[in-house]
């Protein structure tokens, strides 16, 4: 199946091979995001130290971020095997149950896009979280009796990329809450030289710096980018690729100089010319543009908003005066639509 450069993709799919080749492993490996990594080398230190189980965290912040590959670095600095899955495969309480019933002790649970859990699943994690107890209803009716189970001292790491949709008493069994921000050029550029490397290719520093620029400071994006400039290269038979060979790139693949590509394009596009720059509901503007919400709340909107091309006010989204000239649509246009 072929996948858009943003990594697109459907919360419940699977991680593909790209993303596990690339992905970091230690503290060194995982570039940027500095402030989270220090303060949870300092949980962990101090974890380890009194040899107490890591308290549960909580990871959120956009797709591409490095949420999963935070989650699979935590567990490997506490020397803990880590078990995955996702909440909206998590729909009965009984699937909650064996999952957490089979973990060995330290281990840790990393369930992924945690706003998709069943209200029931969520609140049998409550008292498991809380005190390592499952306490399920056994029964129905009158004769139905709470059973207790013991469980294992484990350390649940929960990442979402809708923190504010998560109930407050879910939130607040977290021990820390960490948020994984945009990267910088620098970041972005140092993750696309270690990929490269990884993935044997040979690049100019031009040409890594281009596509940084592109990447919407997400390193899923850069990776995806990546690979597909190495694609053309490969087809050119350019054994280094240079920026010549990433602008092509670009060009044929319509990103433009911020990374915009046509569905991003589309939808600013449309708040400006059908809505006459807004104010717009989610509603309307899914409607027109044909996608979901969600897709638009959690793939187009967070950067859209990132660059300043989009502001969210009480009353909707508006195209800002940034997003007239990305799109080269004059003033004077403006004020006749
Ligand atoms: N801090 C980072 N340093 C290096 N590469 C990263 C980093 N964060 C993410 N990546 C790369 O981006 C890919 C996607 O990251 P992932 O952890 O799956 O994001 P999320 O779970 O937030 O959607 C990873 O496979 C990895 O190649
Ligand atoms: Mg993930």
């Amino acid at each position: 199946m072929e996948m858009n450069v943003k990594g697109q993709e459907k919360p419940e799919r699977g991680e593909d091979s790209l993303d596990t080749s690339l992905r970091p492993r230690t503290w060194e490996e995982y570039i940027g995001q500095e402030k989270v990594k220090n303060t949870l080398q300092i949980i962990i230190g101090a974890a380890k130290k009194r040899k107490d189980p890591l308290e549960h965290l909580l990871l959120y912040g956009n797709s591409g971020l490095g949420k999963t590959s935070l989650a699979n670095v935590i567990a490997r600095e506490i020397g803990s095997s880590i078990t995955t899955c996702s909440g909206a495969s998590l729909e009965r309480v009984g699937d909650i149950a064996s999952l957490l019933t089979n973990l060995a002790e330290g281990e840790v649970l990393f369930i992924d896009e945690c706003h998709r859990l069943q209200r029931q699943a969520m609140e049998t994690l409550y008292s498991a979280m809380e005190d390592y107890k499952l306490h399920l209803v056994i029964g129905k009716g009158p004769m139905a009796r709470t059973m207790e189970i013991s469980l294992p001292k484990f350390t649940l790491i929960a990442a979402t990329t809708r923190v504010a949709v998560l109930p407050a008493p879910f939130r607040n069994r977290f021990g820390a809450v960490f948020q994984l921000s945009f990267y910088n050029q620098e970041n972005m550029e140092e993750i696309l030289r270690r990929s490269s490397a990884i993935l044997g290719v040979q690049i100019l520093p031009e040409a890594v710096s281009a596509i940084a620029q592109r990447s919407r400071f997400t390193p899923r994006v850069a990776n995806r980018i990546l690979k597909r400039v190495r694609d053309f290269a490969t087809m050119e038979e350019h054994p280094v690729i240079t920026k010549e060979a990433a602008m092509k790139t670009f060009s044929f693949l319509e990103i433009d100089d911020w990374g915009l590509e046509p569905d991003d394009r589309k939808i600013l596009r449309a708040v400006i010319e059908k809505f006459g720059g807004g104010p717009v509901g989610i509603q309307a503007l899914s409607a027109l543009v044909a996608e979901e919400q969600d897709t638009i709340l959690d793939v187009y909107e967070p950067y859209l908003l990132q660059t300043g091309l989009l502001e969210r006010t009480p009353r909707g989204r508006i195209a800002t005066p940034l997003a007239y000239k990305h799109l080269g649509i004059s003033q004077k246009t403006r004020d006749l639509l």
